[in-house]
């Protein structure tokens, strides 16, 4: 299955690039600085999860490829901007993304600023256009809760606190997780629950699995700054988090409590898939899957 779901992953990754390459903006004038870096950031190598989520789930509803894949960018375009922003010298400082220089060193601080900015308004714009979905409340909706899901009571809010290293107990630390990257893998699962109509045992028991998904996520990627190899991560590792004096599962538990903890939540995650039988097969294989990442 491992094999199965690896080319699923990739195909979903190809899939998602080529779209993103035709929505991303070209532009002839000085500007093109901007469109440029906008693409180096956002097609680079990326692993697409959250797209990938999206795909699989919209296929467990049984819906057109079509709206997803187009909505699937849209947050793809929000990750990105994140991703660009976190490197910033003011926030991680980090010199490498992806396998490449982060678009800070690429270019120049402010492109960076402004490259964020823009893949931030592009993912709007993609969101918001009629190709996206032919119904105007589902765009409304999608928009509304992508907006929620990367603000201040999502994913900027967790950066917040991750930025003022607040050491708190370990509850405080799962909320700033929860915010800083579950809201994004959530979101993932709302696209096809908005575009699908969902019942809402369905909702609930997808946002507990997406919720334990995305803790468990930024559990391993704490791990994997701690003891992962920087050459295949493609970013930076070497403990640099708790050297920053970052507060996360690692370093205030230690690796090996939370290595257990991915463990525990694995199990947990899985769980919540349990009502909806063999249809969601894919979504529970993928979870061992992206959480023994190496990369
Ligand atoms: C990195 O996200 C930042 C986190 C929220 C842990 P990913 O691990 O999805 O990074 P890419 O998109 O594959 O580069
Ligand atoms: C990033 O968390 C979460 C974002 C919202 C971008 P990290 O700062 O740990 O992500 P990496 O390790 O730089 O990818
Ligand atoms: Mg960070
Ligand atoms: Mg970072
Ligand atoms: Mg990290």
């Amino acid at each position: 299955m491992a094999q199965g779901l690896e080319r699923r992953v990739a195909e979903a990754a190809d899939l998602v690039t080529v779209a993103l390459d035709a929505l991303l903006p070209r532009a002839d004038g000085p500007e093109s600085r901007l469109t440029e870096a906008m693409r180096y950031a956002a097609l680079g190598p990326g692993k697409r999860l959250r797209p990938f989520f999206a795909l699989e789930t919209g296929k467990m509803f049984d819906l057109p490829e079509r709206p997803v894949l187009r909505a699937a960018c849209a947050l793809e375009c929000i990750h990105a901007y994140s991703l660009v922003h976190d490197d910033l010298p003011c926030m991680d400082d980090d010199d490498l993304r992806r396998g490449r220089p982060t678009v800070h060193i690429e270019y120049d601080e402010a492109t960076a600023v402004l490259v964020g900015d823009a893949l931030q308004t592009a993912a709007f714009e993609i969101m918001a256009h009629p190709d996206t979905h032919q119904d105007g409340n589902i765009r409304a909706e999608l928009v509304r809760r992508l907006a929620v899901a990367s603000g201040a009571q999502g994913m900027v809010g967790g950066q917040m606190i991750d930025i003022l290293g607040v050491r708190e107990d370990l509850g405080g630390v799962a909320r700033m997780q929860r915010l800083k990257t579950g809201a994004l893998i959530a979101y993932a699962f709302e696209i096809p629950l908005v575009m699908a109509h969902a019942q809402e045992a369905e909702r609930h028991a997808l946002m507990a699995f997406a919720q334990d998904l995305g803790l468990a996520y930024q559990i391993v990627d704490d791990v994997l700054d701690a003891e992962g190899d920087p050459q295949t991560l493609g970013k930076a590792a070497g403990g640099k988090d708790a050297a920053k004096g970052k507060a996360n599962y690692v370093t205030l538990l230690g690796l090996e409590a939370a290595k257990e903890r991915v463990e525990l939540l694995s199990a947990q995650t899985k769980a919540h898939l349990d009502g909806f039988g063999e249809r969601a097969s894919v979504l529970r294989d993928s979870v061992d899957f992206v959480l023994d990442r190496r990369s």
